[in-house]
């Protein structure tokens, strides 16, 4: 399986910068995807046209369409040429509540519309603190894993909230522990080999620590928030994919 990398963009960006942003990623190679906001979608698809990187969304509704104001469906976000979508960020789980059955309903929406769901899960500083990291982790992934998900439709991303845009990551050895700790139970859920689970690292990977982190055993990516907005930054991190596996 090829190592992905994806670009959380969050929300950041106007038409121009975001234009410019996914033209100068266009390029790259290697398994990427780019997650601009919403209304940013149609203007980096636009960049990607003939380009080998994907288009994902940052969040769904689990509705396929309906009276729900503000919000927009997984089939909405397919039309606009989306093949990803991220699911239960910890900045939607810990800024609106999302929880764990919430992210299931979206993830089963995804799939339904035909789009990968990334679904998030980490533990918070007080839980790693009181040595709670996999008991944490275990529970949102069981939680928020749909019936519908298997290895070939579903990515997980690994993301500590303590390491999300503090420049913090957790020692090589707990991301190797806490990625097989996973791989565990996707493996026991979905009855198939650990090397087709698909589980990225997120929280502060940037082009300098991305080598390192990607080599880890069990990350089969990364999913990139702050340094997936400079272009030379992300490009060094997709780089850093082959000298991972060199
Ligand atoms: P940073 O890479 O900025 O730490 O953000 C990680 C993240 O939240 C990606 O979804």
């Amino acid at each position: 399986m090829r190592t992905l990398i994806i670009g959380n963009w969050k929300m950041h960006g106007s038409r121009a910068s975001a234009g410019a942003l996914a033209e100068a990623c266009a390029g790259l190679l290697g398994h990427v995807v780019l997650c601009p906001p919403f209304t940013l979608l149609d203007v980096v698809a636009q960049a990607l046209k003939s380009s080998s990187v994907a288009l994902g969304a940052q969040d769904c509704h689990f509705a396929a369409q309906g009276a729900f104001t503000g919000d927009i469906s997984a089939e909405m976000l397919k039309d606009a040429g989306c093949a990803y979508v991220i699911l239960g960020h910890s900045e939607r789980r810990g800024g609106w509540g999302e929880t764990d059955a919430m992210v299931g309903m979206k993830a089963t929406a995804a799939i339904e519309a035909g789009l990968i769901p990334v679904i998030c899960i980490g533990e918070t500083l007080e839980e790693k603190d009181a040595g709670k990291t996999l008991a944490r982790v275990e529970s949102q992934l069981r939680q928020s894993l749909p019936a519908a998900a298997m290895a070939e439709n579903t990515v997980i991303a690994y993301e500590p909230v303590w390491a999300i845009g503090t420049g913090r990551t957790p020692t090589l050895e707990d991301i190797k522990t806490v990625h097989q700790h996973i791989l565990d139970i996707l493996v026991g859920i979905w009855h198939c080999s650990p090397a087709h689970c698909r589980v990225l690292y997120g929280g502060s990977v940037k082009a300098a620590n991305a080598g390192e982190i990607l080599a880890v055993p069990g990350v089969g990516g990364a999913l990139v928030g702050g340094a997936s907005l400079d272009a030379g930054e992300f490009a060094g991190i997709v780089s850093s994919v082959k000298v991972a596996h060199a």
